[in-house]
């Protein structure tokens, strides 16, 4: 036979080999072993075949044979002629490859196409809410899935459909993170919605983690059902005072009530002839054991978040003659709470002046 018929075959053969094309798609979990079959290869030795190996760790391709030695511990040719991975990782995806001749000389090739995946935890729902406001922009939560490979994608869904960001009532935003380590991936998307006025009052939010390879099923987390409130607009603020007319005997208790009804609640302050008193933020002001010095005219200021702040009319508070002394002082003192844990030492002196303390 002419040499050059024979190097012709050779360069059709190798061009063949080095041409093929779809074969099959291999899914493998990351750390589990993997078996691929020499196709048409003799169950035992003597064997005519090779496995050709392009994956991310190898530079271009890897030869191997059942007489060769195996690779390390990533490959090894098992004697029925098919390859084994005993651990595979995300390094091995790549193109594998098989040529194998039968006792009688037929050729049948191989081709494989192998993808990792890694399954992450359960999804969850990170600072869920527990209540929403409607017509404002809320957040939602945030949904992390945890060690997956290739990333997938988180999805929101609110009463069992699929939530669609758009932007303006749904927005997204998503990170995503890889663990240099392992090269398994960790994604965030937190959701923040402004639920319609008018609409339902307890909706369902869920999110689900769907893998990037095919044919896996979503993971889904728990449900949050957080409460939609509908805002109430702070139409008037009002002062009840007690006793009513905010006349007190020396030595009295009055208690001063702010009623501002809204939706999500404003937040109370206390001013008295103008000034703002320096007490935390309450809806109530006590004054016990009111002294010349509790006299004035007192108004509360409602400020909400989103409707601005508005002040009560004003009331003023005046002591008459008489006093309450038939009362025993035990009773009647309502000390303030910082006078309290000061009164052993050296009670501050606006405790002895009896100064207004606050409740709540
Ligand atoms: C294998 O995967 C590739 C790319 O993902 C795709 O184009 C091809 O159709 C798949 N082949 C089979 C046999 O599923
Ligand atoms: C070859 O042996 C391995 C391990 O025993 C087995 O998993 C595989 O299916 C065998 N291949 C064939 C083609 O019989």
């Amino acid at each position: 036979m002419a040499a050059g018929a024979t190097a012709g075959t050779w360069v059709l053969v190798l061009s063949l080999w080095g041409a093929v094309v779809g074969g099959q798609n291999i899914t493998a979990r990351i750390g589990e072993p993997l078996v691929l079959n020499c196709k048409g290869a003799p169950k035992k030795p003597p064997q005519q075949l090779e496995w050709k190996l392009n994956t991310g760790r190898t530079e271009a391709w890897k030869i191997l044979s059942p007489q060769g030695s195996p690779w390390d511990s990533v490959a090894r040719v098992l004697p029925n002629g098919s390859l084994l991975l005993p651990a595979i990782g995300i390094q091995d995806e790549g193109t594998f490859r098989c040529r194998a001749t039968n006792r009688h000389g037929k050729e049948t090739k191989s081709n494989y196409r192998v993808r990792v995946y890694q399954i992450p935890g359960k999804p969850e729902i990170l600072d869920p809410a527990s209540e929403l406001m409607a017509g404002v922009p809320n957040k939602v939560g945030t949904c992390v899935s945890e060690g997956s490979y290739p990333e997938g994608t988180l999805s929101w869904h609110l009463d069992g459909k699929p939530l669609i960001p758009d932007g303006k009532g749904v927005s997204v935003k998503e990170q995503i993170r890889r663990n240099p380590e392992t090269g398994l991936f960790t994604l965030q998307s937190e959701l923040m919605v402004t639920p319609a006025q008018g609409g339902n009052a307890h909706p369902t939010f869920s999110c689900s983690f769907s893998p990037g390879i095919p044919r896996r099923r979503a993971l889904n987390t728990a449900p949050i059902q957080p409460i939609v409130w509908e805002p109430v607009p702070l139409e008037e603020v009002r002062l009840v005072v007690e006793p009513e007319g905010g006349a007190v005997v020396r030595g009295g208790t009055v208690t001063l009530t702010c009623e501002a009804p809204a939706q999500p609640p404003p937040q109370i302050h206390w001013v008295k002839d103008g000034m703002p008193l320096p007490l935390p933020p309450s809806p109530i002001l006590l004054l016990p054991e009111v002294g010349p010095q509790d006299q004035g005219t007192y108004s509360c200021v409602a400020t909400h978040p989103s409707h601005g702040s508005q002040e009560s009319p004003a009331v003023s508070i005046s002591i008459t003659g008489k006093t309450i002394s038939q009362i025993p002082e035990t009773l009647a003192i309502l000390p303030h709470p910082q006078c309290t844990r000061t009164q052993v030492s050296a009670p501050p002196k606006s405790c002895q002046e009896n100064s207004p303390a606050s409740l709540l």
